[in-house]
């Protein structure tokens, strides 16, 4: 685990199952029809049972970049933030979009009076993006965010698949943070 305060809010790294997250929120690597699928989104509607894809379905979909919520069903949290990376393909745009993922899944938290967020490594599964590039987009975008928007949220988590991708954010954040 790597953990450092920025301001009043404590940015946490850590290896796991994102569906297992204590956070109030837990935001999902979702696709913009809100269809689910395999990888993060699939653990998330399995885990969380059938309210949230009703909620989702209720929703239509979310354009890349952007960020809807609904209940978090029978997860820990009781929110799940749903938000569409960009499929990779090595344009300016990737990192832009990449970025607006994480600043208005934040966002909506914030509006949504929510204290503490897991995100996972968005779009760097199915999407492709790679990961050591993704982890700089990612946590520049969570870095700049908390500096201007301080006293709002108490933790922010990213919660990493495995060793390798911990490790890929650690020395990211280290640089950044
Ligand atoms: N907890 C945390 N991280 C996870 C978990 C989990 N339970 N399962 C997978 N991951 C990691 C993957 O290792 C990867 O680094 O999440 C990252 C994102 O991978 P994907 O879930 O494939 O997400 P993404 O690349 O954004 O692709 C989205 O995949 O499942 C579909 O419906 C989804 O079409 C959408 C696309």
């Amino acid at each position: 685990m790597w953990q450092k305060m920025i301001g009043d809010t404590r940015l946490v790294l850590t290896e796991g199952d994102i569906t297992r997250a204590g956070t109030e929120a837990i935001v999902n690597a979702a696709n913009s029809r809100l269809a689910g699928g395999g990888g993060v989104d699939g653990a998330i509607h399995a885990a969380g049972g059938p309210e949230i894809m009703a909620e989702c379905r209720r929703i239509g979909g979310c354009p890349t970049g952007q960020a809807v919520i609904t209940t978090g069903g029978q997860l820990p949290a009781a929110k799940v933030i749903h938000t569409v990376g960009p499929v990779y393909r090595g344009r300016p745009d990737d990192a832009r979009l990449l970025a607006a993922c994480y600043t208005n899944s934040l966002e909506l938290a914030a509006r949504h009076h929510l204290k503490s967020v897991a995100f996972p490594s968005i779009s760097t599964g199915a999407y492709g993006y790679p990961l050591d590039q993704a982890a700089r987009v990612a946590l520049t975008a969570v870095r700049d965010w908390l500096r201007d928007h301080p006293g709002l949220l108490q933790e922010v988590r990213f919660v990493l698949f495995g060793r390798a991708a911990l490790e890929t954010y650690q020395e990211a954040a280290d640089q950044l943070v």
